[in-house]
C-alpha cells in the first residue's frame, strides 16, 4: 500500500504501480493455489482473524507460549542436582539393578600415551549407517574407510539379519582390499548401552536410536558378530575390543590431548563416559590392580526415566516420547538428540499454526506430516545471519510455505532456537556435573555427534552454561574429537595390546 501511495503522482509511478498491481495478482495466485495444499488448523485459526493481531503481538504471544522451553538457572541447577544422585545409584552396587542411568565400567583402564603404532581395522554401528574403517596410528594417523547403510528393515528385524549384515560389508571391504591373509586386531564401536564383562565381551542391555532387533538384548554383541562371520566362512577377524562411541571419543581426544577424561556424544542419541576412580565404582568387579581408574560409559540418555525430569518436560516431550519405538525410555536423549530435536520444533510449529500464530493459520501436508521437519533444519536455519532468512525460507519451502514474510521466519527461527538452546543447556547440565566430580583444575571434555558438529551455536551455548554450573576453581574446555569411533576403536584395541603385554613382561 504505501508504495502505491507515495508512486501514484508521476508516470513513474504509474508504471510502477502496474508492476506493482501484477505482482499482487502474481501472488493471490500462488497464494490461492498452496492454500489447496494447506490445512487449517483449530477453531481460532480464521485468517479473517490474523490482520487483526500485529506482529509483535503475534512474536509476544509466540514467545509466551515457548516459554516452557526455556529453563532458568534454577532448574537447571536441579537437573544437576539430580543427574548427581542418579549416577551414584547407578554406580552403587545395591542400587544399580533398579538405577535408570546404569553407569557400565568399560573395562578400559588407561587412556593413550600418543605413542600407539600399528595398522586397526573398526567396526562402527550406531546409527543408520554402519562404517567399517581401516587405521594406521604411528606419529600421524590414517584411514581408509566405507559407509554401507543400515536398512530400516534390518534395524527392526531379527538380530541375526543385522549380524549378517555388518558380517557381510566386512567381508566386502576386506575383499576389496585384498586383505584376506592379514589377521589385523579389529576394535568394534558397538554405541547402545551394553553391560560389559570384559574388554571384548558386552550384553546389550536394551536398544536405543530406532533400533529394535529380536534377539539381541541380554546377548553378547562380540559373540553375535563371531557367529555371523562363521557362518559366512570367508573371513578371519580377531576382535581385540567392543567399545562405546563416547569412549571412542574419549580415546581419540586423550591420544594428543592428556587432560582429556570426559568423552561426550550430541548426534543421533546423547551419551557420556568419564574417567572414574575405582574407588568409587563399587559395582566394579574386575582387578584392583594399577591403574585405580576406569572409563564409565554413563548411559547418561536414560535420564529421567524414573520421573526425575517431569519438572522440565512439555507436551512435545510427551508426545515425542509416547509415538516413539521406546516409550518411557531414554527422556533425557529425547530431549537433547538429533534424533528428536527437529520433531520437538515441528510440533511447537504445528502448535502455533493451530492457533492461528504462524501462516494465516494454515499447514501443509508436509509439516503435518511426523518427521518432516529434520533437526539438520535447525542448524541450517539458525546458520542465517541475524535478520536474514535465506536458509529459512528454502526450507520453508521444502515444507510446502512459498510465501513466508521475514516476521514468519523470524517466528521459525526463534522456535528453532529455543529447542536447540534447550538442548545445550541440558547437555551442558550433564558436563558440568562430570567436570564437578572429577574435580581436577583443568580438563577437557572430547566431544562429537551431528548436533554439536553441525549446529552453529551449540558449542558456545554449552560452554557458556557449563560455566555456570561450574563449582570454582575448574577449568574446561570442549573439544572437537575427530572420529572417535574409528581412531578410538583403534587406539583402544592399541592400548589393550600395549596392558597385555605389560603384564605379561610383570609376570
Ligand atoms: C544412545 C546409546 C549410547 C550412545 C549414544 C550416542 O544413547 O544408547 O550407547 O553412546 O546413543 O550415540
Amino acid at each position: 500500500m504505501e508504495i502505491v501511495a507515495a508512486a501514484d503522482s508521476d508516470e513513474r509511478g504509474l508504471s510502477l504501480l502496474k508492476v506493482v498491481n501484477v505482482l499482487q495478482r502474481v501472488v493471490v495466485f500462488v497464494h490461492s493455489f498452496t492454500l489447496e495444499k494447506l490445512h487449517k488448523l483449530g477453531p481460532s485459526t480464521s485468517s479473517a482473524e490474523m490482520p487483526t493481531m500485529r506482529e509483535e503481538d503475534i512474536a509476544a504471544k509466540i514467545k509466551e507460549i515457548c516459554q516452557e522451553l526455556v529453563l532458568s538457572q534454577e532448574a537447571l541447577h536441579e537437573v544437576c542436582a539430580c543427574l548427581q544422585e542418579e549416577l551414584n545409584r547407578g554406580l552403587a552396587k545395591e542400587s544399580n539393578p533398579e538405577a535408570t542411568i546404569k553407569c557400565f565400567p568399560t573395562y578400559v583402564r588407561e587412556l593413550p600415551n600418543g605413542k600407539e603404532k600399528g595398522r586397526f581395522l573398526a567396526l562402527d554401528l550406531g546409527g543408520t549407517n554402519f562404517r567399517v574403517l581401516l587405521i594406521e596410528l604411528g606419529d600421524r594417523c590414517t584411514m581408509d574407510s566405507r559407509i554401507y547403510a543400515v536398512p530400516q528393515p534390518i534395524m527392526v528385524g531379527p538380530g541375526d539379519g543385522l549380524f549378517d549384515h555388518i558380517a557381510e560389508c566386512l567381508a566386502s571391504f576386506i575383499k576389496e582390499r585384498d586383505m584376506g591373509h592379514e589377521l589385523l586386531p579389529l576394535g568394534f564401536t558397538f554405541s547402545f548401552p551394553c553391560k560389559q564383562e570384559g574388554l571384548t565381551k558386552a550384553r546389550l542391555a536394551r536398544w536405543t536410536k530406532g533400533f529394535k532387533c529380536e534377539g539381541v538384548e541380554g546377548r553378547d554383541v562380540v559373540d553375535l558378530l563371531k557367529q555371523a562371520i562363521a557362518r559366512r566362512g570367508d573371513v578371519k577377524i580377531k576382535i581385540c575390543a567392543v567399545l562405546n562411541d563416547t569412549t571412542g571419543t574419549l580415546m581419540s581426544c586423550a591420544w594428543k590431548n592428556h587432560n582429556c577424561r570426559i568423552g561426550l556424544i550430541v548426534g543421533t542419541g546423547t551419551n557420556a563416559c568419564y574417567m572414574e576412580k575405582l574407588e568409587k565404582v563399587e559395582l566394579w568387579d574386575g582387578d584392583m590392580e594399577d591403574p585405580l581408574q576406569v572409563v564409565i560409559n554413563t548411559e547418561w540418555g536414560a535420564f529421567g526415566d524414573n520421573g526425575c525430569l517431569d519438572f522440565v518436560r512439555t507436551e512435545y516431550d510427551n508426545i515425542i516420547d509416547r509415538e516413539s519405538i521406546n516409550p518411557g525410555r531414554q527422556l533425557y536423549e529425547k530431549m537433547i538428540s538429533g534424533m528428536y530435536m527437529g520433531e520437538i520444533a515441528r510440533q511447537v510449529l504445528v502448535r502455533l499454526v493451530s492457533e492461528g500464530l504462524l501462516f494465516g493459520g494454515y499447514a501443509s501436508d508436509i509439516l503435518l506430516e511426523k518427521g518432516s521437519f529434520f533437526t539438520k533444519y535447525i542448524s541450517e536455519i539458525e546458520s542465517d545471519k541475524v535478520g536474514d532468512y535465506n536458509n529459512c525460507r528454502i526450507i520453508l519451502e521444502e515444507l510446502g510455505f512459498n510465501d513466508a514474510t521475514d516476521a514468519e521466519c523470524a517466528n521459525v527461527r526463534y522456535v528453532c532456537e529455543c529447542v536447540s538452546r534447550r538442548a545445550a543447556h541440558l547437555a551442558a547440565a550433564g558436563v558440568a556435573v562430570l567436570l564437578n566430580r572429577i574435580r581436577e583444575e583443568s580438563v577437557t571434555v572430547a566431544v562429537d555427534g551431528s548436533v554439536y558438529r553441525f549446529h552453529p551455536h551449540f558449542h558456545n551455548l554449552m560452554v557458556e552454561q557449563i560455566s555456570q554450573l561450574l563449582e570454582p576453581g575448574i577449568k574446561f574446555d570442549l573439544m572437537l574429537s575427530e572420529d572417535g569411533s574409528g581412531r578410538g576403536a583403534a587406539l583402544v584395541a592399541a592400548v589393550a595390546s600395549r596392558s597385555a603385554s605389560m603384564s605379561a613382561h610383570a609376570r
